[in-house]
Formats: C-alpha cells, structure tokens, sequence
C-alpha cells in the first residue's frame, strides 16, 4: 500500500535524532483507524483484541475512543497483569487456559474475578477451573465464556475453512455446555464467542489472485449465511439456559457483516488499529499503515540494491511470502527472494536503493500487528513531524505472554 506523498521525509524529520531500529506509531493514522473501525461495527462495541496491540499506553488510549469497550486478552496472566494495572476492568480471556496457577490467582482475588472472564468449550475446562479455584480459600466465582466454532464446513466435512478451535458447534452442543456451567456454583456463565477467522482475517482481494479471490469470496458468503443463522439458534438455545451479558463474534476483517447480525452484541478486533499488511486485502476497507520500524542501511553491495541490518520479523502462521515483512518507505523497495528478511540482513532492491547512503534509514510494515511488539521494547509515537512520546511495549515492561 503507497504512503501519502511527504510521510517518508515526515518521519525521518521525526525521527532523526534516534538509532534504529526502532518501531513507531504514527498516531493520526491509528485514530483514523479507529474512527473507521467504530464506523464499521455500526454501532456495536469494539471489543479491543490486545494481541494485535501489546502495548498498554495505546491499549488505553484506544479504550478512550468512541466505539471501544473492554479487553480481548490472549492469556490469563496478560488479564490478570492487565486488570492488577489498571488498565482494563472488562476483559474477556479469547483462548482457554490451563494455567491452573493464574486461574487459582483469578478466584482468588475477588477484583479480578469480577473483571476478567476466561474462555471454555468443554466439561474438562470447566474441571480444571474449578479445581485450581478451590485451592484459593474462598474462591470467587469464575466467569466464562461458552467458544463456539465458526468454520465452515461442506460436502460432508471434505471442505474445511476457518480456525480448529472449539469442539461446541450446534445448539444442542452449547445448551449442554451452558447448562453444565450453571449446574457448578463455582462458576458463571457470562457470554458466547464465535470467531470467523475464516471471514474477518483472510482479505478478499488478494492481490494478483483474481481466481483465488473468487474462491474465497464464494466460500465467505456461504459461510457468512450458515454462520448467521448458526448464531442466532445457539444464542438463542444458550439464553433459554441462562442469559448472557454479551455475544462477542467477528474481527477486523468483518466489523460490518459481524455487526449486521441481530444476534451479536459486540465485534472483537484490533489489528486494524496498526493496519499490518496481512488487512491490506479487504473490499470493504483501506487502512492507513500506522505501526512501522526503521533499519539502517549499512551495506550497498552493487547498483540497485542496499542491505539493512536485522529486519528478519516473521508473522505467525502457515510460512508463505505473505509473513514477510514489507519494504515501506522509501516507495519501490522490494525483498530479494534469495534471502528474504534476514537475522541480520535484508537487502533491498529496487530504483530508490542508489539513492540510499550508508546510514540513511529504510522503512517496513510487519505482516501481523502486535507482533512487531514482541520485538521492540517501545514504540515512538509520532504526531505531524514530531516524536511526541515513547511508550513501552509489553516487551518493553518485561512481559511476554505468547
Ligand atoms: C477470538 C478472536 N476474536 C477476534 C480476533 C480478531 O482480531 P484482529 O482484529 O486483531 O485480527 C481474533 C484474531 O485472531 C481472535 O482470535
């Protein structure tokens, strides 16, 4: 995605009295983000995804914006941390645990409890919470949340798409689940969560693939149909059970269709805030590149090519091209496919590379959003051609959760 026109000598101008490597936040492109993201969920709350943040300044700063309310945490002791902080009192856990020594910290502190809710898709879940609890002295009462699985599945299973999360999949599933939650008085069932990765974080116009693309959208509009109608009767079969304080669904790549259905009360999403360049493929949307990192350029091997130290920042998931990171700024720089993004060198090829001195700085977006904080331990936060902060990551404040 092309940088307006002037961000290259913005942020060198910002930047120029620090040493990269070094992350940064430009934060009017993360604010028009978020007010873009808002308008998307139509009304719903954003449930903030922290994974795709990791960092509690901005985590906090994007709870103070319109259209966002509570934490999707990934891990326990990141809830916990996050709540003995202060920074989040309404945090949902999105993955189950089997930290039987944050769990037993969870029912052990009666704030805490209150104010996170850990996720469950089977009795065995609920065993191991209940156990760890009873070994708090007097317990508090565990809130969960029922994970739904939201593939979708066709010509008899042989068509499989979306995430292996949850074995709890119909109605009859999640009544049976729900009701074995209120049956444990250690327990309290405070919500549902359905998360089509399949639709919210796979873009629909994948660049130079017209025929995958045309795939994926065929697949993601029957999944999108069977899944609203899907929701609708599990929520409906778990509020006959119990009632439930919020039914969390979606992502970043569907805050619009998610929201659109009745049976939804809040969108859970965050990578749009950094606009990472895996969300650069959607029709529906265009983020600005908000979150970025600067190597120097300390080698030039021959005509059209310059060579940065470090860069070699893999995103998770399968290993393809798409994990790299991308050359930014400035504008027509491209990996060189012998070597990719390297441990300690990347080169980059490319027009603007004779134009590069040793010393000058190169610019790149990370695949995935919050992991590009797994490798700074801060982020400089830039307004109009100024540093005008540097906060840290969770890196940054000793943390590391995943
Ligand atoms: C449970 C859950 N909800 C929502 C999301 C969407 O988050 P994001 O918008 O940051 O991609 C994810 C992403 O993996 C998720 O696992």
């Amino acid at each position: 995605m092309a940088a307006p026109a002037g961000d290259l000598q913005r942020y060198d101008a910002a930047t120029a009295h620090l040493e990269p490597p070094f992350a940064v936040v430009d934060l009017a492109a993360l604010r028009a983000n978020a007010a873009a993201m808002t308008r998307r969920a139509a009304g719903k709350p954003i449930r903030l995804a922290s994974k795709s943040v990791r960092c509690r300044e901005l985590i906090g700063q994007v709870l103070g914006m319109d259209g966002f309310r509570g934490i999707l945490a990934y891990t326990l002791p990141e809830a916990l941390w996050l709540a003995g902080q202060g920074t989040g009192d309404n945090i949902v856990v999105g993955y189950p645990t089997a930290d039987r020594t944050a769990l037993a910290r969870l029912a052990g502190d009666p704030a805490a409890a209150a104010a996170i809710t850990v996720m469950v898709d089977c009795p065995e879940h609920l065993d191991i919470i209940e156990k760890a609890a009873a070994g708090a002295g007097q317990p508090s009462p565990v809130r969960v949340c029922i994970d739904i699985d939201a593939g979708y599945r066709a010509l008899g299973g042989l068509l499989r798409a979306g995430a292996r999360r949850s074995p709890v999949r119909t109605p009859g599933d999640a009544a049976a689940l729900a009701a074995a939650i209120v049956a444990r008085p250690g327990l309290r069932l405070a919500g549902l969560m359905a998360y089509e990765a399949q639709i919210a974080g796979i873009g629909d116009n994948p660049a130079g693939r017209p025929l995958y693309a045309m795939a994926l959208r065929y697949i993601q509009r029957r999944s999108g149909a069977e899944l609203a109608a899907r929701r609708a009767a599990i929520v409906a079969a778990v509020r006959r059970v119990a009632p439930l304080e919020f039914v969390n669904g979606g992502g970043t790549g569907s805050l619009e269709k998610t929201s659109a259905e009745n049976a939804v009360t809040e969108i859970g999403a965050g990578s749009g805030l950094y606009q990472p360049t895996l969300f650069d493929g959607y029709r529906a949307f265009r983020g600005r590149p908000a979150a970025f990192f600067a190597l120097p350029v300390v080698r030039r091997p021959g005509p059209g090519v310059v060579t940065a130290l470090g860069g070699g920042y893999i995103a998770s998931g399968v290993p393809d091209r798409s994990r790299l990171p991308s050359p930014f700024l400035p504008a027509g720089l491209r990996l060189d496919k012998q070597e990719g993004a390297g441990e300690v060198q990347t080169p980059l090829l490319g027009p603007p590379a004779d134009r590069l001195r040793i010393g000058d700085r190169v610019w790149l977006r990370h695949a995935k959003a919050g992991e590009l904080c797994e490798r700074f331990g801060e982020l400089h936060l830039i307004e109009e051609n100024a540093v005008v902060g540097t906060v840290p990551t969770y890196r940054g404040e000793g943390m590391n959760f995943l």
